[in-house]
């Protein structure tokens, strides 16, 4: 009877209109249990990234910290999420903002204390937030004590690191092989100390950790059991593919990227020291050691893995294809809309790049959904701020888990930032390139309300300078003066991802034509189908080229739409460049 329907609704929609050029996909997929595939919470959860520094600065130092946090809950608790992920708050030099770690048992002062940490976590609980901690593996400070010793040769520590001896090329001393760092030149550091290179695949400031030494593996594990015990939900692990390297470091070749130079990390192919299969089997490791943990807890601690790779390896990191070895819950999906869309898309760029995802995503995994991350140019600014609305109704309407980068429920776009203020280590070591490598941008003080500093702090200097546009985007407006604010309209969003919590399984079916795209959702528990109308376009579309056969109530609209809540969609009636309403259809 279930399948039945289904049928009948993809009937319904693929009924073609005049000569208009019309592409529909559908994906469907069945769940065993009442909760996503496992029954297990994180599965339909919307996980909210903080940015510690930039989220709220208690003591009025220019920095975050987590006293802030606290102070905020209730915020996070109005929107509506399930966990939220803090970027790192360790002891830190603070060189790559906290990925460069000292020590990992610890916090850093900017943001406070174990204590804070500890009163952050319960005040999280009692609101049943979870919250999730970074994990950065591959690599430590160069300030943290094991690389003090292994700069020292010292005992049980030789080995922690990469180190390499040099190689002379006609009398002059040259690094082991031709591999790059991400953050440009080469990745290999000559020490005077050591009279050895040792392996940075990001800045010079984090030496990589030496996986082929079992001390190291064991050690970092001791780290994920220390967080378990102190009550951590999870963890959001960094930059894992760069893990393992080429035993015999042999070097990589080049990628033929015409935008690449030489220093540049997309120069070469990285099929050396990316995703190695060692990388991968220690994901697994990590995964048996939190399902061990699970086993005795009343609800799951989860991991999340930051890979930015193509679709098939990236599906690696869940887990063997064959089931028999598990990953990530899930590795988050930077497929669909960072790497895989641009400004400027069409609806079947969009489309594709939905499908793309759900076509690859074997059944017995849980689907995620990121527009944005601390890394990346903000979605408004990247996909254009007059689409964000519906971009967030859109990712509420698609099966599995959301991920919210702080700032996107208020639509908040990259700040302004000069080479001098910047932080970013990649970035400001060349200030001619700074506006084109910058993350800095995308990391200026959350906006709060529109009194000084956008309420950061009560008016010291902030660490990154707060962005001008925080009397034009805030929270406080949004939440209270205006009804149909993008806030809002994340907020409607959210709720209507939790109505889907008993879902059984799951349709869905996008269909574009011309400048309309309209993504379907239909719940097999609660036979409730939904509907999103969406123009892609900068003209304005009347009529709508495609009608549904169902009387269709708007439930949730951008902030550019006529359209009120309750009101009933008019197929003859026009749609707004960029406008999108989602449709609860009566079938
Ligand atoms: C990850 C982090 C990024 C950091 C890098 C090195 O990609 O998200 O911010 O610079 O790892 O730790």
């Amino acid at each position: 009877m279930m399948l039945l329907k289904c049928s009948i609704f993809v009937v319904f929609i693929t009924t073609v209109f005049g000569n208009t050029v019309k592409v529909t996909n559908t994906v469907q997929k069945e769940a065993t249990s009442n909760l996503g595939l496992f029954g297990e919470w994180w599965e339909t959860s919307v996980f909210y990234q903080i940015y510690p520094r930039s989220f709220k600065d208690s003591n009025n130092d220019g920095s975050g910290d987590i006293q802030g946090i606290i102070q905020k809950l209730d915020h996070i608790q109005d929107v509506g999420v399930d966990a939220v992920w803090l970027s790192p708050i360790y002891k830190s030099p603070q060189v790559d903002n906290g990925y460069d770690i000292s020590d990992y048992r610890d916090v850093d002062e900017i943001f406070g204390t174990l204590d804070d940490l500890r009163q952050l976590v319960d005040e999280a609980h009692k609101r049943d937030i979870k919250v999730i901690l970074d994990y950065v593996p591959n690599h430590t400070s160069d300030q943290h004590a094991w690389f003090q010793a292994s700069l020292k040769n010292e005992s049980g520590y030789a080995d922690y690191y990469v180190w390499k001896d040099a190689v002379i090329v006609n009398g002059t001393r040259t690094p082991p092989n031709n591999w790059i760092s991400e953050f440009k030149g080469s990745a290999w550091e000559w020490s005077e100390e050591r009279q050895q290179y040792y392996l940075h695949q990001f800045s010079i400031a984090q030496p990589d950790l030496n996986y082929r030494n079992p001390a190291v593996v064991n050690e970092m594990k001791d780290v994920l059991r220390y967080w378990l015990n102190f009550g951590i939900d999870g963890f959001r692990m960094d930059a894992v593919f760069t893990i393992f390297e080429d035993a015999e470091f042999r070097d990589e070749p080049l990628s033929g990227d015409p935008n690449s130079g030489p220093e540049d990390y997309g120069y070469l192919d990285h099929i050396y020291t990316a995703n190695q299969n060692e990388t991968i089997d220690l994901i697994y490791q990590f995964r048996e050691l939190l399902d061990e943990y699970n086993a005795n807890q009343s609800y799951p601690r989860v991991m999340m893995t930051e890979v930015y790779s193509d679709i098939n390896t990236t599906m690696l990191y869940y887990g063997t294809e064959d089931g028999s070895r598990k990953g990530a819950h899930f590795t988050f999906n930077f497929i669909t809309f960072i790497t895989g869309l641009q400004k400027g898309y069409s609806t079947f760029d969009l489309q594709d790049s939905i499908i793309n995802w759900l076509r690859h995503i074997p059944s017995s995994y849980t689907s995620n959904w990121v527009l944005g991350n601390h890394d990346q140019t903000r979605v408004s600014t990247r996909l254009g701020p007059e689409n964000i609305d519906a971009l967030n109704i859109l990712v509420s309407i698609l099966p599995g888990v959301q991920v919210t980068y702080n700032g996107e429920e208020i639509g908040q776009e990259n700040g302004e930032v000069t080479c001098e203020q910047g932080y970013d280590p990649q970035a400001i070591k060349n200030c001619s390139t700074f506006n084109q490598t910058s993350r800095d941008f995308q990391r200026t003080p959350f906006q709060w309300d529109s009194s000084i500093n956008a309420g950061f702090n009560e008016g010291a200097e902030t660490w990154l300078p707060v962005s001008q546009k925080y009397l034009q985007t805030n929270l406080a407006d949004e939440n209270v003066t205006t009804v149909n604010s993008h806030y809002n309209i994340y907020k409607q969003t959210i709720d209507l991802r939790q109505s889907f919590r008993n879902q059984t399984g799951y349709f869905v079916s996008f269909t574009s034509i011309g400048n309309l795209f309209v993504a379907q959702r239909f719940l097999f528990d609660t036979d409730n189908y939904y509907a999103l109308y969406y123009n892609v376009g900068d003209e304005v579309m009347d009529p709508v080229p495609l009608s549904i056969n169902a009387t269709a109530t708007v439930i949730i609209r951008s902030n550019n739409s006529a359209y009120s809540i309750g009101d009933v969609f008019d197929y003859n009636g026009s749609l707004q460049a960029r406008e999108a309403v989602l449709l609860k259809l009566d079938l």
